[in-house]
């Protein structure tokens, strides 16, 4: 090592050394002075390197740089240290302590499921419209065809917030909300929560559907069957099959219930679809006359299909779960798996 070697050597170990025993953040401070500061010993080295042989002098200033910014490094890391230590005491926090897991969140298999379907049915050209949950008895039934003493409201235990006023059943109020406001034609599909007394391995008093709508000239039966197949080929596979069975809406004529091929059990009968092989979905037709003499849609002009299906029934099949109440456990060794 030559001379100018020798001295940052010697300056760089005084000061490591100083500061190895310098125990708070005065005595750091008086050492950046000593080393760092107007008079400080490096500060002066480097005052001084215009007297150093010529060629000596590039080296030189390169080295006692690089020392500097170590040593300027040092001290701020040992004051920061001893700040740290002093919050620790004065709080009571023990640094030293391995830090808590941050737990990362994921999305609810419903939500999941419920982006799917949603997809499916924006790239088939529908938009997505959302409506209250307290809903007026007559969205909820009067304007849907079902007048307050007839006997389709058995059909649905209601929860009654008021004479007027429902935790809507179904999300089928939106056919009219969306009818009311807007000339056909119309394609739409309503996701949201509803609500019903009922609850065991296939039924939750709050679940969810998604409601389907589309009026123009010439639609019929098919294109609700294409689209529903379509659906369900898309979210599971081509070979999966629907079964479409006559069933009664008073909005709808004709109606349908629309079962899905039990995937628990392919088909050959387990608890969740009650042995049957098969398990509702969605229940769909088109769209009664006196529905759109409600919302003054022109009869002899248009007709429309509507459909409204569970979500978890949907996920259940999809997913392969057995009790649909699992999703609303909130449990985490569950949720945890999607
Ligand atoms: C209705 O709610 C009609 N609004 C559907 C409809 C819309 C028909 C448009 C015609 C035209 P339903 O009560 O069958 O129909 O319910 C539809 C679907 O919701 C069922 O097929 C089932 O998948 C699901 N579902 C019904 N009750 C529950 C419940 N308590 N828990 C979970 N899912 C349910």
């Amino acid at each position: 090592m030559n001379s100018v070697g020798n001295i940052l050597e010697q300056i760089r170990s005084d000061a490591m050394e100083s500061l190895a025993s310098a125990s708070d953040e005065k005595s750091i401070q008086d050492l950046q002075t000593r080393f760092l500061g107007r008079k400080g010993s490096l500060t002066r080295f480097l005052r001084n390197i215009s007297d150093l042989p010529k060629d000596q002098r590039p080296e030189a200033g390169k080295s006692a740089n690089i020392l500097k910014n170590k040593l300027e490094n040092a001290f701020q890391d040992a004051i920061k240290t001893i700040q740290q230590k002093n919050l620790a005491q004065e709080s009571g926090l023990d640094i030293t302590l391995p830090g808590r897991p941050i737990f990362s969140g994921s999305k609810h298999p419903l939500t999941l499921m419920n982006q799917e379907i949603c997809d499916v049915f924006t790239r088939l050209g529908f938009e997505i419209v959302e409506g209250p949950e307290v809903e007026l008895d007559y969205y909820n039934f009067e304007a849907l065809n079902i007048p307050k003493d007839h006997p389709a409201r058995d059909m649905q235990d209601t929860f009654y917030i008021s004479d007027n006023v429902v935790l809507r059943t179904h999300t089928s109020p939106l056919q009219i909300r969306t009818m009311e406001k807007c000339k056909p034609p119309v394609r739409i599909i309503a996701p949201g929560k509803v609500y019903r007394c009922d609850s065991d391995i296939t039924h939750t008093p709050m679940f969810q559907q998604i409601e389907g709508l589309m009026v123009d000239e010439n639609i019929h039966f098919g294109h609700l069957k294409g689209i529903l197949t379509t659906l369900v080929h898309q979210i599971f596979d081509d070979h999966t099959s629907l079964r479409f069975r006559p069933s009664f809406f008073p909005f709808t004529e004709p109606s349908a219930e629309i079962d899905m091929q039990c995937v628990m059990c392919r088909g050959n009968g387990c608890r969740v679809c009650s042995q049957t092989g098969w398990l509702e979905i969605l229940g769909a037709g088109m769209v009664h006359p006196a529905v759109f003499e409600n919302v003054q849609y022109d009869t002899d002009k248009y007709t429309g299909f509507a459909f409204g299906m569970g979500i978890e029934r949907i996920a259940m099949l999809k997913y392969g779960i057995d009790d649909i109440r699992k999703f609303y456990d909130n449990d985490i060794r569950f949720l945890n798996q999607f």
